[in-house]
C-alpha cells in the first residue's frame, strides 16, 4: 500500500517548497563526478512532479541554482545551466501532457541568455495549463529578493504613492516574486542538512519544516507523500494554543 491511499484529501498543502540536496555526495559515494548527480537529479524532479500532481498540490516550488551557486568550480555551474536548459526544452511536451504551468522566480535576468530564452519559451508555452504550478527557483536569493521588495516599498513611500500605515504582511509579499503565490505550508529539504540556505524566508514564516536524510537522487514520489503524511499530522498552532484550535464552539 502506498502512503498516498492514507493521506487525507481535504488537507492537501496547496504549496510545497524542497530544497533539492546532496546531488554531490550521492555522486561521489557511487565514484562519479558530481554532476551525475545533478543529472540524476532530474529524474527526482519527475518523481516529486508527479506525486504533487496526483494529490492536486496547486504550487511545488524547488530551489534549482542559488545566487551562492555560482561560486561553484566553472564546470559544474556550466554543467547546471546546460543541464536546465536541455532539461526544461526537454520536457515542455510533459508538463503540457500533465497540465502543468511553469514559473520562475529569482533574477533571471542574470541567467545566460540561453537558459533565459529556454525558460521564456516553457513558461509561455505552458501558460494556459491549469494543474500543479511548477516554480523554479533560479539565481535566487532570499535575501536579495527582501531588500529589492523594501527599496521598491521605499520608494513608493518617498514617492508619496503610500503611508507608513500602508506596509502590511500583504503589501510585502505583492513585491515578492513570488506575490500571487500561496505561502508554502510544507518545505522539504533533503540530504540531512538542516537549514534553509538562504530560501523564501519570508514566505517560510509558518511552513512545516520537514528534513530527510535522503540525497536527492533517492529522492521517490513515495518520500514526497510522507512528508505531507507526516505534515498532516501536525498540529499547525500560528503562535496559538492546543486549546484554541480544539475549541470549536
Ligand atoms: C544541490 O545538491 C542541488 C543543486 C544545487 C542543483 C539541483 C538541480 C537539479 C536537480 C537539476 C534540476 C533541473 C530542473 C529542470 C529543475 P548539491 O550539489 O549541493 O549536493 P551536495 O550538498 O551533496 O554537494
Amino acid at each position: 500500500m502506498s502512503i498516498k491511499d492514507k493521506l487525507d484529501t481535504n488537507n492537501i498543502p496547496e504549496h510545497v517548497a524542497i530544497i533539492m540536496d546532496g546531488n554531490g555526495r550521492w555522486a561521489k559515494q557511487q565514484g562519479h563526478v558530481r554532476l551525475f548527480g545533478h543529472t540524476t537529479g532530474v529524474e527526482s524532479v519527475r518523481e516529486a512532479l508527479k506525486a504533487a500532481t496526483e494529490v492536486k498540490v496547486k504550487y511545488l516550488t524547488l530551489y534549482a541554482f542559488s545566487t551562492e551557486n555560482w561560486n561553484r568550480p566553472k564546470e559544474e555551474v556550466d554543467g547546471l545551466m546546460d543541464l536546465l536548459v536541455t532539461t526544461i526544452a526537454n520536457e515542455i511536451e510533459s508538463l503540457n501532457e500533465n497540465d502543468v504551468r511553469l514559473d520562475a522566480i529569482g533574477n533571471l535576468s542574470d541567467l545566460p541568455e540561453n537558459c533565459q530564452a529556454e525558460l521564456k519559451r516553457a513558461i509561455e508555452r505552458t501558460s494556459k495549463n491549469k494543474g500543479t504550478c511548477l516554480v523554479l527557483a533560479l539565481n535566487y536569493s532570499s535575501k536579495f529578493e527582501m531588500k529589492t521588495a523594501i527599496k521598491e516599498i521605499a520608494q513608493k513611500y518617498k514617492n508619496g504613492e503610500i503611508e507608513l500605515d500602508d506596509i502590511t504582511d500583504h503589501l510585502v509579499s505583492d513585491h515578492l516574486y513570488t506575490a500571487g503565490i500561496p505561502d508554502p505550508e510544507l518545505m522539504i529539504r533533503t540530504s540531512g542538512e538542516v537549514r534553509i540556505s538562504n530560501f523564501l524566508l519570508w514566505q517560510l514564516a509558518y511552513s512545516e519544516l520537514h528534513f530527510t536524510p535522503t540525497f536527492w537522487p533517492d529522492f521517490k514520489q513515495e518520500d514526497f507523500y510522507q512528508a505531507i503524511y507526516e505534515y498532516q499530522n501536525r498540529e499547525r498552532r500560528f503562535g496559538l494554543v492546543s486549546e484554541q484550535l480544539n475549541d470549536t464552539e
